[in-house]
């Protein structure tokens, strides 16, 4: 088979239904993210520089923790802005590989991690002789029509249904004039385009472990297929084994440092490392103020060159207003998480006269500890006073400086 692939992956949506912070196409299955997975199994497939990921400008910082060192170290291309639906977010990675000018493109959805070379190669093969072909799975269920009021107007042979799935596989001429052709018209897959034109689209069997996460439970699910059954997935993962063990000279250390400040305000507690601690006010902020999370935070995403808290969750955002310090923690965690990385250790350094630290260190240990899962050794909480100097001195509010030590997988340059 003497053609010249290439693929488009897109990852430009906000997952909606998923309904968390962090897009589902950057939360981690099987130790890595959902869109990390789609471009390694690609890779075996055709050149890095053959591979187009679609993304939103706005996750730039978590495209850059799941696919950042491929883009920079394996030639992958770098990703090209989506649109508002996922067909102009097809159409924008097709134009960005005009100059590519492939015989072939496969056109795959980030949101379906369990892509294997099997199902990948079944598509190209039905390509061979015709314009398009995708993978189906037959569907198992009876299917009834309903009116609008849910009453049953009559039963559809399932013989003759197929759930769709990615990688959809086409002439890329073809696909790309069918794009531009129904450009702003919403269809929900691209096989729909060549359908309206009358060009025959092959179905060819897909698989089980390919279909879509949509809401958190699929990813549960599909969780435990990645830890039951990655070893039998059909493409090779060859630093699959190395990743995330300790002391092998495949890490890297990293080192990120972080500093908050946050004022006092009338109250009866202090929001600190995860605890409340009894004090004759609170600290004031868009969130619960935690200080010492917001400087832990800032110094795992600095360790990962992952910018700052406030481009994560920025203040100006009303979700956020009184929400609790421990999810912005969690989110650094995953981050790391996601490059395949782990923490070493983290160090916080409260800055106050009051309240007295020392009673309470125990018990932040255990909660940074909790929130990172991560062993309590690995976790130092301190405090000092600034000797009655500067705002600290005057109990005008608390100082908090972090570091935090991380480890990811080494990559060769
Ligand atoms: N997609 C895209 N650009 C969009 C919308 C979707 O690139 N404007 C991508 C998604 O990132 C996903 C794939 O298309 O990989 C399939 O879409 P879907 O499962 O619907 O994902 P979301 O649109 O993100 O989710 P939701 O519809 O729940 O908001
Ligand atoms: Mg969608």
């Amino acid at each position: 088979m003497n053609k010249k692939i290439s693929v488009v992956i897109v990852a430009a949506g906000s997952g909606s239904r998923f309904g968390d912070p962090l897009p589902k196409q950057y939360h981690q299955i099987g130790n890595k993210p959902l869109l990390r997975h789609c471009v390694e199994a690609f890779m075996h497939i055709c050149p890095p520089g053959q591979i187009q990921v679609v993304y939103n400008v706005d996750h730039h910082l978590y495209l850059e923790a799941a696919i950042g060192d491929l883009i920079r170290h394996s030639d992958l291309r770098p990703a090209v802005s989506g649109g508002h639906t996922r067909q102009q977010s097809v159409l924008n990675g097709l134009r960005a590989l005009k100059n590519v000018t492939p015989d072939h493109v496969l056109i795959h959805d980030a949101a379906r991690p369990g892509i294997d070379s099997e199902v990948i190669n079944r598509v190209l093969a039905a390509l061979l002789d015709h314009a398009g072909a995708i993978p189906g799975i037959p569907v198992a269920d009876t299917i009834k029509q309903c009116d609008p009021h849910c009453n049953i107007s009559r039963s559809i042979p399932r013989e003759t249904l197929m759930r769709a799935q990615t990688p959809q596989g086409f002439n890329f001429q073809t696909i790309l004039d069918a794009h531009e052709q129904f450009e702003g018209q919403e269809m929900t897959d691209d096989a729909s385009l060549l359908e309206q034109l009358g060009i025959p689209v092959k179905c060819v069997t897909g698989s089980d472990q390919n279909d879509k996460i949509t809401r958190q439970n699929d990813l549960s699910r599909m969780s435990e297929h990645f830890t039951n059954n990655q070893t039998t997935l059909s493409h090779p993962r060859p630093e699959q084994e190395t990743r995330n063990m300790p002391g092998t000279t495949s890490e890297e250390f990293r080192t990120g440092t972080g500093f908050d400040v946050h004022r006092f305000a009338p109250g009866d507690a202090c929001m600190l490392c995860g605890i409340s601690v009894p004090h004759s006010a609170r600290l004031e902020g868009h969130s619960d103020a935690d200080v010492g999370l917001h400087a832990l935070t800032d110094a795992i995403l600095g360790a990962i060159a992952a910018g700052d808290i406030g481009q994560h969750f920025p203040p100006s955002d009303p979700q956020w207003k009184g929400a609790a310090s421990d999810q912005f923690l969690k989110h650094a965690a995953r981050l790391v998480a996601g490059r395949g990385g782990r923490i070493v250790n983290v160090d916080v350094t409260l800055i106050c006269e009051r309240p007295k630290i020392g009673p309470h260190t125990a018990a932040m240990r255990q909660a940074v500890a909790d929130i990172l899962e991560i062993d309590v050794d690995r976790v130092n909480i301190k405090a000092t006073t600034s000797e009655r100097l500067g705002f600290t001195g005057r109990e005008e509010g608390i100082a908090a400086q972090a570091s935090a030590s991380i480890a990811l997988p080494f990559v060769l340059s």
